[in-house]
């Protein structure tokens, strides 16, 4: 083989590697390589994130919260999860909200995204976040008035499996706001068509689902969970948080900044900047 040949083959190899790693790790977030490099990518750019989706407060206020707060009007006092809730939008847009008395608690499995989601939210006290995954969130069933799950379905593992523990943890008749990503070139097989979709909604026991026109890449999708409950308002986490480990709701919290489980004595700090580090209790 001439030395050109050579070179022009092994211009095309390193050019193909060149592109399947862009596309592994920068175009497709990771996601075909499993959860940790979804997570180790969410981490190593998490100080970048806001930057990039250039969140508009005022925006983010009424098309988020807004929609959220009509929806379960008259009440005003929801407990909300926001599942995947990365650098605090959605608990930070219902703590702008005027009308918000409720209580968010966000949980996301990248620890540096949560940090930014605490100072992100300051200095409004509406906000609890924690270091969890969202394939088992540590709370009993129909729990929540509303949960949340926003562009963040797609870069799961076993997303139907996600949807039916958020399902879970909602009340009968509470209120889901998830998103369907529409832009779906460079993720192929990793996102759901409106009718898969709603199929998953049905089988978790979702009812009324129904997709909404919301951004260039992402429809809304919102749904209640089926049956009828009333919400108890906002209760202390005490009486919700269940050992990650153990999964019995015998978790405490002493008075040493710490959460210890009666059951399984497994022990979750608080970080100095408010995150519940629930992960390695796993
Ligand atoms: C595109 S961001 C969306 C964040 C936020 N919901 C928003 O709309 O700005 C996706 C988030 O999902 C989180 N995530 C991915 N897989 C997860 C998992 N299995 N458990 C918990 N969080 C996960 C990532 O850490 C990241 O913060």
């Amino acid at each position: 083989m001439s030395d050109i040949l050579t070179l022009l083959v092994l211009g095309t190899v390193l050019a193909a590697l060149l592109l399947l790693g862009w596309w592994l790790l920068i175009a497709s977030e990771g996601v075909y390589l499993g959860r940790w490099m979804v997570i180790f990518l969410y981490d190593r750019f998490a100080h970048k994130y806001d930057d990039v989706k250039h969140y508009h407060r005022e925006y983010e206020e009424m098309y988020i919260a807004k929609p959220l707060m009509d929806a379960i009007a008259p009440q005003v006092d929801p407990m909300v999860l926001d599942v995947a809730t990365g650098t605090g939008r959605v608990p930070l847009a219902l703590a702008r909200h005027q009308n918000f008395k409720g209580h968010t608690i966000g949980v996301d499995l990248s620890r540096k995204m949560l940090h930014h989601a605490t100072e992100n939210i300051y200095p409004y006290e509406s906000a609890t976040f924690m270091w969890c995954p969202a394939e088992t969130l540590p709370f009993p069933d129909n729990t929540f008035d509303i949960v949340t799950c926003l562009e963040a379905l797609e870069f799961m593992s076993n997303p139907t499996s996600v949807v039916k523990e958020m399902v879970r943890v909602l009340r009968p008749s509470g209120l889901l706001l998830t998103s369907q990503r529409v832009n779906t070139k460079l993720m192929p097989g990793k996102t759901w068509t409106s009718q898969q979709l709603q199929e998953v909604l049905k089988e978790s026991g979702i009812v009324e689902a129904k997709a909404q026109i919301w951004q260039v890449d992402y429809r809304k999708v919102w749904g209640r969970k089926a049956g009828a409950t009333f919400s108890k308002g906002v209760v202390p986490l005490e009486s919700i948080l269940c050992c990650p480990r153990c999964g019995k709701d015998k978790f405490m919290h002493p008075d040493d900044g710490s959460w210890l489980c009666e059951h399984c004595k497994g022990r979750a700090m608080v970080s100095t900047d408010g995150v519940f580090e629930l992960y390695p209790l796993y």
